[in-house]
Order: structure tokens, then sequence, then C-alpha cells
């Protein structure tokens, strides 16, 4: 089966799409994108998506090429397009950069974004994992001071990934100096006696989706929550540490630097929380 993917107006195999070698994302990564779950077909949470894409769009001062509802039908498009038998529900990724123009690093005028959309098999954490949790490690946030921005350039947020893959770990946590930020590709939360803990929205982390539907669930359902610094003596002294993002959902984390998370099992406001995150899914599609 070919995946189709969108380029700039057409629908074609990915084998086919071409970009010109001078746009603005491949040579300065000056562009942005989101990662949208669909679920049997309907993308979640689409509206704060659609939202968080305007917010890095407008801080990059590019004009955004298509109305909430283009939006929407595109998406729709992929989705139908992109049939899988055996998982109905996709990863549907945009990006939009600058578009093409003669290399200066000043912003030019008048040239048309490059929109791209893509369609891969929604992957969520197994059953396995959900049950052992996942192994982490630590490094300080050495990246820009924009993490606000769902910027395509991720090379800070590769090189932090890098250093949990060379030994098999899923995530890098990361602290600007005594402070947690996030994850190379998640946002954390940590558990310590009963409360919830996690870092507020700034320029120093992604404000995740999953982050806010974490949130609001947490809220609504009468967790102790407190959205404020997190500092690394919390972390490491945390009887439970969870990551998020789309993909990954709500993991727990029952390892850190080689030692135990709490007990170094998964703990019961994470599985309150994931059974909690699962329900929201299914009936909250938008
Ligand atoms: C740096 C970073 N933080 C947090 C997240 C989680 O965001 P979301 O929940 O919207 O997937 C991501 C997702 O890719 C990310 O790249």
């Amino acid at each position: 089966m070919t995946d189709i993917v969108y380029l700039n107006g057409d629908f074609l195999p990915i084998e086919e799409a071409r970009i010109p070698v001078l746009d603005r994302g491949f040579i300065f990564g000056d562009g942005v994108y989101e990662v949208i779950p669909t679920y049997q077909a309907r993308p979640f949470r689409l509206s704060a998506h659609l939202i968080r894409l305007q917010h890095s769009l407008d801080r990059l001062r590019i004009t955004n090429p298509h109305s909430t509802e283009q939006w929407s039908e595109l998406i729709a498009a992929m989705i139908a397009k992109n049939p899988n038998p055996h998982n109905p529900n996709q990863s549907i990724y945009l990006q939009i950069t600058r578009g093409v123009a003669k290399r200066d690093h000043a912003y030019p005028s008048n040239i048309t974004p490059t929109v791209f959309l893509m369609s891969s098999p929604l992957v969520t954490p197994s059953a396995d994992l959900i049950a052992s949790g996942v192994r982490c490690v630590t490094a300080q946030d050495n990246r820009w001071l924009n993490c606000d921005i769902k910027s395509i350039a991720l090379l800070g947020n590769c090189m932090l990934r890098q250093q949990s893959a060379d030994i098999g770990a899923t995530e890098t946590i990361l602290f600007r100096g005594d402070e947690l930020t996030e994850a190379s590709s998640s946002n954390v939360f940590v558990v310590k006696d009963g409360v919830l803990l996690t870092p507020p929205k700034s320029n120093l982390i992604l404000s995740g989706i999953t982050y806010d539907v974490v949130i609001e669930i947490a809220r609504a359902r009468e967790f102790q929550i407190e959205v404020r610094p997190v500092s690394t003596a919390e972390v490491f002294s945390a009887d439970e540490i969870w990551i998020t993002s789309s993909t990954k959902e709500v993991l727990a984390v029952t390892e850190l630097d080689g030692k135990p998370v709490g007990d170094g099992q998964p703990g019961f406001l994470f599985k309150r929380m994931l059974a909690l995150y699962q329900q929201f899914k299914q009936e909250h599609a938008d």
C-alpha cells in the first residue's frame, strides 16, 4: 500500500513528492509542524492543534495558508486516502515552511508557504510497556529559548533524545538549571505525596495538547494538582513520573538515571489517569 501525501495542492504517492532545494525548511529549518492523532478516522483535539499551529506561525510571521475549515477538510482527506486495514488510527503530520527563496537569513517577502501532510499508522504504547513503565535519563536542557514554537528545527531535541536512545531508554527528561522543563518530545508530570506537579506553560516548554488534557482531567476528577515550577530534587524524589505526548499518551517512568522511581512500578495515580485518559479519548473526539 502506498502512502498518499499532500504537497502544495496535490495528493500524490510519497515517492513522487519533491520540494525545491531552496525551500527554507530545507536550508534553515524555517517552518513549523503539528502531529495530530486520529482515532477511528476522527482527529483528536483538532481545534487545539490548529490553535497551537497558529501560535507557531504567528511567532515566525508566516501567514497561515489555510482557514480552519480548509485544514479540517485536508486532514479528513488525508485520513480517507490512507486507510489501513490493520490499524484504524492514524498520526497526521503536517508541516508548513516559509517557502522557496534565494538563501538569505532575513525573511523574504511575498513567498508562498510550502504545505506538506503525511499519515502514518498511530502506534501507541503496548500493553507490556504500559505495565512495565519506561526508563529515562536526565540532561541539561540546552535548547533555545523559543520552545513554545513547534519548529521543524529539532536538532537540539534530537541530540538530547539520542542520549536516552544510546542506552536503549525511552526519553530524556530535561532541566534548565534546577528546574524541570519537559522531555525531548514529551511533557513531564511528577507525583509527590499524592500531589500531581507539572511546570507551567512558558517559552521553555512546548504547550502539549496531551499536557492540557491531563490537567483538564486532573482538575475535573479532583486530583490534587499544582501547575508550578518543579525542582530537580522533586523529580529525583518523586513517587511517580509520567511523560505525555499525542503518541505516547500517558506513560509511567519507572527508572530514572538507572534508579527506580518510587517502588519501580507504574503508580496508583498513573493507572487512574491512564484509564481516565482512554475514556476521555472515546468521549471527546472532535
Ligand atoms: C518538545 C515536546 N514537548 C512536548 C510534546 C508533547 O506535545 P503533544 O502532547 O501535543 O503531543 C512534544 C510532542 O511532540 C514535543 O515535541
